[in-house]
């Protein structure tokens, strides 16, 4: 089983990486394969809503978002961190996270999230991690994603990488983070080999409120 951790920050080992850090030391401990993905510094742009995607099971832009995609077709479970910048989610991930997921729900071929979990982790000097963790969850909540929970909501408070260690009730809570995805896993695990079915697939409706 693996999981993608994905760092949304500028920074490869700044203070985001370091809170996913603490959660992968943990998955690797109950077994489960990692892999981190980083946004990197190149600028990400938003989505062009040209809708090509449905075409084409991908993004029309060529880059990280479809690099990641591939990837996350043989995911198991997901992490995605943000540091937050202006109370929100840092401007690369937020187009990152809107092309990724606008390509996933546009595509009906190569599902890479569905029925899948995902948590959202958030990483502040201070404050506007609440909004940034809910950010994250609504992408997971718009495709039938299983959202693995904490003991509070998934933040860290530091503003460099040295004062991670010192927030220590958030690195427990990505630790809880952890052990619940785990256990999340080898539950869907044992389920298939059990063979419960899938939830059945209702048909699409779609409506702008109510017409
Ligand atoms: C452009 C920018 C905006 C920021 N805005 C906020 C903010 O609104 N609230 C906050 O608590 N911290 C804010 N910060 C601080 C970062 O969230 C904090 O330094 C974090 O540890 C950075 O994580 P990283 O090392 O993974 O990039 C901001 C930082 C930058 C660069």
């Amino acid at each position: 089983m693996l999981v993608e951790l994905v760092n949304g920050s500028p920074h490869k080992n700044g203070s985001t990486a370091l809170a996913l850090r603490e959660v992968e030391t943990i998955l690797q401990e109950e077994g489960i394969e990692t892999h981190t993905f980083w946004v990197g510094t190149k600028a990400i742009g938003g989505c062009l809503g040209c809708g090509k995607c449905a075409e084409l099971g991908k993004c029309v832009i060529d880059d990280k978002v479809n690099e990641f995609r591939e990837l996350a077709q043989k995911a198991d479970g997901f992490i995605f961190g943000s540091p937050v910048h202006y109370a929100a989610l840092a401007g690369n991930v937020k187009s990152f996270m809107d092309r990724l997921f606008f390509s996933e729900f546009q595509g009906n071929q190569n599902r890479a999230f569905r029925l899948k979990p995902a948590a959202g982790v958030a990483v502040a000097r201070r404050c506007g991690s609440a909004t940034a963790f809910s950010q994250l969850n609504k992408y997971f909540t718009i495709q039938e994603m299983f959202v693995v929970s904490s003991r509070y909501w998934n933040d860290v408070f530091a503003l460099t990488p040295d004062q991670v260690p010192e927030d220590k009730e958030g690195l427990c809570n990505m630790r809880v983070i952890a052990r619940n995805m785990a256990y999340f896993l080898r539950c869907q695990e044992a389920a298939r080999r059990a063979g419960v079915p899938l939830p059945k697939v209702e048909p699409p409706v779609f409506t702008n409120f109510t017409r």
